[in-house]
C-alpha cells in the first residue's frame, strides 16, 4: 500500500468511463452522477434491471453494453469499441451469504473477472480503474474505528475475493503501471438495494406499514453509508490527480448500533412497527457476522478531499423523501 504517487493528472476534459456492473445498484448511481456532470458512460453488465433500461432511455450518454467479465474476449471488444478513458469496476457477486452459497462462482466472477478487467485495460492501454472493494476485507474489526492499515483477515469468500483483487491490482501496477484504486466501503443504503439487509429492510417495512422484527443484531455497530457519499468518494478517486495511496475507506465515519438505527427509524416514521433484539448480527442462525465498526475517513479526506455529507439522520431523511416521491410518481 502507498507505493508512491499514481498518475499526475487524470480528469482534464470530459471523460468516457466504462463501469463494469454499470446496471447494478451502485453502478447506476455512478452512471447518473457522471452523465449529469457531462461525462459519457459505458455500462457493461451481464444483466440490466428495468431501472437501468429506463436510465439509458432518458440519458443518451449512458450506453448499455451487454457482456460478461468472465469472458476476456467480450471485455476486450467492449474496450476496443468504446475506448474508455477510465474504469469503475463494480461487477461482482455481492454479499457474504451468496459467497458462502457459491464460493467457486464468487472467485470466478470477483477474482478471475477482475483479472480480465485488468488484462483488457493493459491490452487497450487504459490506466486507471477504481475498484469497489469492501470493509469485509478487514474481517473482525479489532478496534471500534478502522484505518486502512487495520489488519486484513477476511474470513468469508466474499471478503477474501475482494482482498485478492486488491493485491492483484497492485501486481498489475508494479508490472504494467495500471492504477488500481480500491475503495473499501461499508453497508451502502439507498432506495432500491437489491438484497434484504438493514437498514433498508427496516425503512422499507416502516414506510409500507409492515412489521419488521429482528431477533438478533441490536448490539452490532455498523458504518451505514449513504449512496451519495459512496458515489462522491468513488468519483473523487477517479478524478484525483496524484493519490498517494491505492486504497481508501469510504464510509460515514461513524458506526451506529442496529438498536440505535431502529430507534431512529421509529422516530422518523411514527407508528413504525420495527424492532431489533440485542446481541450480535447473525448471517444465519449459526453464523455470526464479523464484528464491525466505523471506517476512518482521514486518508480519503486528506488525499481525495472527500468529506461524508450524510450522517444517519440526514441519510434516512433523504431516503424517506426519495421513497415517498417515487411512490407518488409510480417509478
Ligand atoms: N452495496 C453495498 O453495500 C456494497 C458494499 C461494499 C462494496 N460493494 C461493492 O460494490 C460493487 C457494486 O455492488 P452493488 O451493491 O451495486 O451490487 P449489484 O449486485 O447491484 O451490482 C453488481 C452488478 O454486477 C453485475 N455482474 C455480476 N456478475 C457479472 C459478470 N460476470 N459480468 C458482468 N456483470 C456482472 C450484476 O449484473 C450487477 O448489475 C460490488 O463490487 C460490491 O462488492 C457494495
Amino acid at each position: 500500500m502507498g507505493r508512491g504517487p499514481l498518475a499526475t493528472s487524470f480528469k482534464e476534459t470530459c471523460l468516457k468511463v466504462l463501469i463494469t456492473g454499470g446496471g447494478g445498484f451502485i453502478g447506476r448511481e455512478l452512471g447518473r452522477r457522471l452523465t449529469a456532470r457531462g461525462d459519457e458512460v459505458i455500462a457493461f453488465d451481464s444483466a440490466f434491471p428495468p431501472e437501468a433500461l429506463r436510465l439509458a432511455e432518458e440519458t443518451s450518454q449512458y450506453r448499455l453494453v451487454h457482456g460478461d467479465i468472465t469472458d476476456l474476449a467480450n471485455l476486450v471488444a467492449a474496450f476496443q469499441e468504446g475506448k474508455p478513458d477510465g474504469v469503475i469496476h463494480c461487477a461482482a457477486i455481492v454479499g457474504v451469504l451468496f459467497s458462502i452459497a457459491s464460493p467457486s462462482s464468487v472467485f470466478r466472477v470477483n477474482l478471475q473477472g477482475s483479472i480480465n478487467v485488468f488484462e483488457a485495460m493493459r491490452l487497450t492501454d487504459v490506466r486507471r480503474v477504481v475498484h469497489m472493494s469492501t470493509e469485509e476485507v478487514y474481517g473482525d474489526f479489532e478496534r471500534p474505528v478502522a484505518t486502512e492499515e487495520h489488519p486484513q483477515r477476511p474470513n468469508m469468500p466474499y471478503g477474501i475475493s475482494k482482498l485478492a483483487v486488491e493485491h492483484t491490482g497492485r501486481t498489475y501496477r508494479n508490472l504494467y503501471g495500471l492504477e488500481c484504486i480500491n475503495m473499501r466501503t461499508s453497508w451502502v443504503y439507498a432506495v432500491g438495494l437489491p438484497r434484504p439487509r438493514p437498514p433498508t429492510t427496516f425503512l422499507d417495512a416502516a414506510l409500507q406499514g409492515k412489521a419488521c422484527h429482528l431477533a438478533h443484531g441490536g448490539d452490532a455497530a455498523i458504518d451505514f453509508t449513504h449512496m451519495n457519499d459512496v458515489v462522491s468518494g468513488v468519483l473523487a478517486a477517479l478524478d484525483a490527480k496524484a493519490p498517494t495511496h491505492d486504497v481508501y475507506n469510504i464510509g460515514s465515519g461513524t458506526a451506529t448500533t442496529l438498536a440505535d438505527m431502529v430507534a431512529l427509524v421509529r422516530e422518523l416514521i411514527p407508528g413504525a412497527d420495527v424492532s431489533v433484539a440485542p446481541g450480535p448480527y447473525m448471517f444465519t442462525p449459526t453464523l455470526k457476522a464479523p464484528t464491525k465498526g466505523a471506517l476512518d475517513m482521514s486518508r480519503a479526506r486528506e488525499d481525495l478531499g472527500f468529506v461524508p455529507r450524510f450522517d444517519l439522520r440526514r441519510g434516512f431523511e433523504a431516503y424517506i423523501e426519495t421513497w415517498r416521491s417515487q411512490q407518488k410518481s409510480g417509478s
